[in-house]
């Protein structure tokens, strides 16, 4: 890294002002039933409002490879900085839930993480099998342990008995296994439709009443996941799940050897270091952040944004005056009303 060595404590607003700008955008587009133009929303917003941002930036986790994505696509650089810009890593989700916008269901929120360069997983967008937990419970996971075992561990870390403890996971029919395990322990479930981002750091969040977040999901997501993760003090582990032999074959031609497939990946494997920031904007209200309120002229954000570095949590909110906001969109190469 070149530049200020401390450039994480004058960017880190920064980044709020781009989640925020992801998840108006993607707010308008609440109930609406097309998850895509809603994503759109969000990844123009968020490419526009990062060339304003003082970086070098290069996209380690973004919509997709350069082919599939037009923006935020991995290798992308991005960032609004010169020489002497610090040289970081990004990950983004401008929206993850672009289900739950279309739907107007709880959960959806735009994020992204940046970290000194190298430091973030440049993970491709597969799946990955995951457990997370909150401080409370760092320490006592193993993803290749039994379910049983594992809840057993967090019960106890938690002071509470089995029947006490609240698993998150995707309502997914592949995890028939992993809620029929879950349910002999006599551990309650709470399944969501999407948005295992926010479901993770729920575990970290004690109002939220979720102990631990388990099952298959995006691998971009469990990144994404580790750096909030990492500023709030909890864990993650994850091992790819591939799910037929054309993703295997996939993974094997990016360099994934044999041994790689039982390999398991720390909060540390994801994002290196401390130097990560994390920032989240509520698009739909969920577990710990509302969603974006409109109320007569103005619209009204809900972020939070945190350094592992020095573990600060800061929960901002904004309210932004709709007759005179406007955003950078990207693809109109102009600043666009909310
Ligand atoms: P998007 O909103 O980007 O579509 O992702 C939502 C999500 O639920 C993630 O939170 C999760 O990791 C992933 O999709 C699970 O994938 P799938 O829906 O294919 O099971």
């Amino acid at each position: 890294m070149t530049g200020n060595a401390d450039y994480s404590r004058e960017i880190t607003l920064e980044l709020v002002r781009v989640t925020e700008a992801a998840a108006l955008r993607a707010s308008r587009w609440m109930g609406k039933g097309d998850k895509i133009a809603a994503d759109q929303a969000a990844v123009d917003a968020m490419r526009g409002m990062l060339d304003l941002v003082d970086i070098r930036g290069t996209v380690a986790i973004g919509e997709g490879e350069k082919d599939q994505a037009p923006m935020l696509y991995i290798g992308e650089k991005v960032g609004g900085g010169g020489v002497h810009s610090p040289e970081v890593d990004i990950a983004v989700d401008p929206l993850d839930g672009t289900n739950l916008t279309a739907k107007g269901l709880p959960n959806a929120i735009a994020v992204m993480a940046v970290g000194d360069a190298g430091t973030l997983k440049s993970f491709p967008g597969f799946y990955v099998d995951k457990i997370a937990v909150g401080p409370r419970a760092r320490g006592c996971i193993d993803i290749n342990d039994t379910v049983r075992g594992n809840l057993k561990r967090i019960a106890k870390a938690y002071d509470c008995r089995m029947p006490d403890l609240t698993v998150m996971l995707l309502e997914r029919s592949r995890h028939e296994k992993l809620i029929n395990d879950i349910r002999k322990t006599g551990a309650r479930i709470r399944m969501i439709t999407d948005g295992d981002v926010a479901g993770a750091i729920a575990t970290a969040i004690p109002s939220s009443g979720v102990n631990v977040l388990m099952g298959i999901g995006g691998a971009p997501e469990a990144v994404l996941a580790a750096a909030a993760l990492k500023c709030l003090g909890g864990e993650i582990q994850v091992k790819v799940w591939p799910r037929d032999d054309d993703e295997k074959n996939k993974l094997i031609d990016l360099g994934y050897k044999k041994g790689d497939f039982d390999a398991i990946y720390t909060t540390d494997d994801l994002c290196r270091g401390d130097s990560v920031m994390f920032s989240a904007t509520g698009v739909t209200g969920g577990d710990f952040l509302q969603g974006v309120l409109f109320e007569g002229n103005t619209a009204t954000t809900h972020t939070v944004v945190m350094r592992a570095k020095t573990k600060t949590v800061r929960y901002i909110k904004a309210v932004h005056n709709l007759s005179t906001k406007t955003v950078p969109s990207r693809s109109e190469s102009k600043e666009v009303q909310i």
